[in-house]
């Protein structure tokens, strides 16, 4: 896809944008973490940081963060657009990404899409006009072990049905948003039928085991 910036009224270069305090003491530990030659590797992390404080990855963070990194802008922009997890559009307060790839799909991501926009009634790429929910359809998600998922913000809703992610959408929509995890009753990834090994003890005893217990 080609993406192309049109000059809004939300989103344009002479809206001036810089971190607040606490974010500014947070980018300045982020890059701290790299050699100063190569402190443009904190380009993502700060993006990220630009995204949450703003609402979304507007003109503006992206210049600021590359005049932050000695950076030409240009290779942030390529950067902010390569990636799904930057928006370049405003958000609505709870962004959902689908999971729909292979995983997620042949365990019936399609029924939960479908029931998101019917419930929404909104596309991928589209906010609801209350500004609460903005609908992505995005790539692994890397919990495909729990398929078929979805991410609201930094959460993820995991075993997903159809009928379980409308209730989990109308928990938000009444501001008492479900737990995050597995809505199957399973314990993060265990098998289904249960746990299968160290069931004598507790991981963290692991050290104590002996060649015999193993
Ligand atoms: S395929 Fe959906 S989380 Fe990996």
């Amino acid at each position: 896809m080609i993406s192309v910036h049109r000059e809004t009224e939300q989103d344009n270069r002479n809206t001036p944008f810089e971190f607040s305090k606490q974010n500014l003491v947070r980018a300045e530990e982020i890059i701290a973490k790299y050699p100063p030659q190569y402190k443009k590797g904190a380009c993502m992390p700060l993006l990220d940081l630009g995204q949450r404080q703003l609402g979304f990855t507007s003109i503006s963070v992206m210049n600021y963060v590359a005049k932050m990194l000695d950076m030409p802008p240009m290779r942030v922009y390529e950067v902010a657009t390569f990636y799904t997890m930057y928006n370049r559009k405003p958000m609505g307060k709870y962004n959902i990404q689908v999971c729909t790839t292979t995983p997620c799909q042949l365990c019936n991501s399609d029924s939960i899409m479908e029931a998101i926009q019917s419930h929404l009634k909104i596309k991928p790429g589209q906010t609801t006009p209350n500004k609460l929910f903005t609908l992505h359809e995005v790539e692994c998600l890397g919990a495909c072990v729990n398929a078929p998922m979805i991410a609201i913000n930094d959460d993820f809703y995991e075993d997903l049905t159809a009928a379980k992610t409308v209730e989990i959408l109308k928990s938000f929509e009444a501001g008492k948003p479900l737990p995050y995890g597995p809505v199957s009753g399973r314990k993060d990834c265990e098998p289904f039928s249960g746990p299968k090994v160290l069931l004598s003890k507790e991981p963290n005893d692991i050290r104590s085991l002996t060649r015999a217990d193993l």
